[in-house]
């Protein structure tokens, strides 16, 4: 079997993956899909499975990866993990609100502006405040703005299309938290450094003036973060620090409602998602609303969820959920990804 890593334009982007394979004892190759020749160079390696890491840095590079995939797959007919549908809705804040809302799956309510005029007689009749603003890509809150009253949510508005883009924070998440463990990181490995201030740099070019994207405020103390890998599921709450629990690394390990599962469940099975993190508010118990899916996301702990302080996944087996007490979360979760893949498609290593 053939294995072709697809890296973005970010330095190392590849490695998780590539650690998987050596794990698995899986021969590879890495394929910058950034690159001029990209489209040979796959060609040459006749790839039975693509394993993607999209890039969710700035636009740019979001509309080259989803277009160059795109040929890869529905042109070229290779196989990808994950899904292509799965990578359309990843950092792309304003095309999966529309697929959210066009498969009835309950959101905070979206608003999308294209002309400066709609949005400012939008914001003329908005009498509920406060309400939320936010870029289409920008993870760790990085492009979401509480907004609390109508002359704010006027200046968001006109400074996104006439003056320097929507407002954004390009630097370092000073909120963070265990900031000095992070720094301490980054003291240690100067290729961290480089990585992380071109990082900045880049978000920093890539303004956004064409659209603004407001949502409803939704009051919540914490997010519900369920992970789906393959057939394993993990859930754990995220916990608010000042008024965004993106970013704060604070997470709660709490035994999820089962209800929770279930949800997260439906909405997979539903598009065929096998490599999903699902960010979810809890309006009232049992009911939920989506907030966020991503197809690959972090892993600031070794593991994704504890359940009476043992570490572990649900699997849902004979129409039951079961605790299944291990280790599932090894190398950012990337190997049980590898595992997902291959039995995805169905495809036996070696
Ligand atoms: N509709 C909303 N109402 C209230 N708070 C929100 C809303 N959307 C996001 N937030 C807060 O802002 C944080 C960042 O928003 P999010 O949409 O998750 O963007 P990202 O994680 O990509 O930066 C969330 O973790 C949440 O705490
Ligand atoms: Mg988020």
């Amino acid at each position: 079997m053939k294995v072709v890593i697809l890296k973005n334009e970010i330095l190392n982007s590849e490695e998780r993956w590539v650690q998987s394979c050596i794990n698995k004892n899986i021969s590879y190759s890495v394929v910058d899909l950034t690159r001029e020749k990209w489209l040979e160079e796959i060609q040459e390696q006749k790839p039975d499975l693509l394993l993607a890491k999209p890039s969710g840095l700035t636009t740019p590079f979001k509309v080259l990866y989803d277009e160059r995939l795109d040929i890869l797959v529905n042109q070229i007919g290779i196989p990808c993990f994950p899904t292509l549908n799965e990578i359309k809705i990843y950092e792309n804040k304003k095309y999966f609100s529309y697929w959210l809302k066009a498969n009835n799956i309950p959101h905070p309510k979206t608003n999308v502006f294209y002309f400066e005029e709609e949005a400012v007689n939008f914001a003329n009749k908005q009498s509920s405040f406060p309400i939320v603003a936010k870029t289409n890509i920008g993870a760790s809150g990085s492009g979401v703005v509480i907004i609390e009253n109508k002359k704010e949510l006027l200046q968001y508005i006109r400074g996104t299309f006439q003056g320097t883009g929507a407002k954004k924070r390009v630097g370092p998440n000073l909120k963070k938290g265990k900031v000095i463990n992070r720094a301490f990181n980054l003291m240690l490995s100067p290729k961290k450094i480089i990585e992380k201030y071109g990082v900045y740099k880049a978000r920093a070019m890539d303004a956004q003036r064409d659209f603004v994207l407001l949502q409803e405020y939704i009051s919540h103390q914490y997010e519900w973060r369920v992970v789906r890998l393959g057939d394993s599921f993990f859930a754990h709450k995220k916990m608010l620090l000042g008024n965004m629990t993106s970013g704060s690394l604070l997470k709660d390990y709490e035994n999820p409602p089962l209800e929770l599962l279930d949800f997260v469940k439906k909405l997979t099975d539903r598009f065929n998602f096998k490599s999903m993190a699902v960010d979810l508010f809890e309006k009232s118990t049992s009911e939920y609303l989506v907030n966020e899916m991503q197809c690959i996301f972090g892993q600031s702990d070794g593991y994704q969820m504890k359940v009476d302080g043992i570490i572990g996944r649900y699997l849902y087996l004979n129409e039951k959920w079961f605790f299944e007490e291990g280790d599932f979360n090894t190398n950012e979760s990337y190997d049980l990804r590898l595992e997902s893949a291959l039995n995805y498609y169905n495809v036996t290593k070696g």
